[in-house]
């Protein structure tokens, strides 16, 4: 639907009060309504880098998932305050590993002698609590865009083949970069359910492990299954299959090309016209990237008509946006998400680590 043309004259007229003391960024699974008012967008990783780019502005309204918002909060300034326009858009994949459940595992490898040999890595659609564990126990941030480069590093970190890695929280990345780009076979890898006593796992299973998984995955991504796929192939010859790496290992496997939606944004923009794409992502960029290249001739269609929109992504509309910046236009800061010292210091560590990656 159109944006109200009201809302956006109000958007554009607290945007324009603001001027460079505001730095809007947008995730590129953001709404259309949303994401024009973006000064930048990008993916996790883009826009955690993005963030730390613009040390002048005193407000930086983060258009994305709480995750994001903490992690500019941890990359600029004290100075700077973080704005999410609405405080209900979480995620769940990031809910499924607290910092309590992530303390507990760490014990049960301990008790089984592993702990030493283990660098968690964890994904960042984690909480900052998440990102403060991995960094005080010798880890390092990955996004789906260098997945395999945070992997190899942290194998890299214990001598040849005696090192594991606990990857959080979502076990199909983990699983997917480990299979698909360091060669393991599925048996390495063991996932490890925080509701069940020892994660379910015996301490042989781990000892033998070289992956162990935290049982969480994206609500979104999660739902794209194996029939999906074939059905696409059966309605569209010659369509070729793009989908992100939070899809199931079946999913992945099936599919012709994965990545990262910075990377599926690229291999859309260099396709040639009249080539087919099915494509296995969060639906408000499948929308747009399907309007952006209709005219050239390139047919982008959704992978699976069951799947809908990230809902909490979803949470930020045009609504929540306007009240975001007239408020803060108007000097009153609403919505800031501010990290506590302790947490921001080990998070920052692991995320430092992650930018620093080759
Ligand atoms: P990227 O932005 O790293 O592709 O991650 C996708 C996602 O699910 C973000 O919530
Ligand atoms: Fe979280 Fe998935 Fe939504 Fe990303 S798309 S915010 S991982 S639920």
């Amino acid at each position: 639907a159109p944006s109200d043309p009201d809302l956006v004259e109000r958007a554009r007229a607290a945007k324009a009060r603001l001027g460079d003391r505001v730095f809007v960024l947008g995730h590129h699974y953001q709404r259309d309504e949303v994401i024009q008012f973006a000064d930048v967008t990008g993916d996790s990783f883009k826009l955690a880098r993005d963030a730390a780019a613009r040390p002048e502005a005193e407000y930086i309204v983060f258009c994305g998932v709480h995750f994001m918002a903490e992690s500019a909060d941890i990359l600029t300034s004290d100075a700077q305050s973080v704005v999410l326009p609405d405080l209900a858009a979480g995620c769940s994949m990031a809910d499924m590993a607290t910092g309590e459940q992530v303390a507990e595992a760490w014990d049960v490898l301990t008790e089984a002698g592993v702990a030493a040999d283990t660098v968690p890595v964890t994904y960042m659609n984690s909480s900052a609590d998440i990102k403060a564990f991995t960094g005080r126990h010798g880890g390092t941030v990955c996004t789906s865009s260098n997945a395999r480069r945070a992997l190899e590093w942290a194998f890299g970190q214990r001598p040849e083949g005696a090192g594991k890695v606990l990857f959080l929280p979502d076990q199909h990345l983990g699983r997917n970069t480990a299979v698909r780009d360091l060669g393991m076979s599925l048996d390495d890898c063991v996932v490890y359910n925080p509701h069940r006593p020892n994660g379910g796992l015996t301490a042989d299973q781990l000892r033998r492990a070289r992956m162990i998984l935290w049982r969480g995955h994206c609500s979104v991504h999660g739902r794209f299954s194996l029939d999906s796929v074939e059905e696409v192939r059966a309605r569209i010859p010659g369509v070729q299959v793009l989908v992100h790496p939070e899809c199931k290992h079946e999913v992945v496997a099936a599919a012709d090309h994965v990545g990262s939606t910075e990377h599926i944004i690229r291999m859309l923009d260099a396709a040639p016209a009249g080539s087919k794409w099915a494509v296995g992502t969060e639906l408000n960029l499948v929308r747009r990237l399907a309007d952006r290249y209709a005219p050239e001739g390139k047919e982008i269609v959704f992978l699976d008509r069951t799947v809908c929109f990230c809902s909490t992504m979803n949470r930020i509309d045009l609504p929540h946006l306007v009240w975001a910046l007239e408020s803060l236009a108007d000097g009153r800061v609403v919505n800031r998400i501010e990290v506590d010292p302790e947490t921001e210091h080990f998070a920052k560590v692991a995320l430092e680590r992650m930018l620093a990656l080759p």
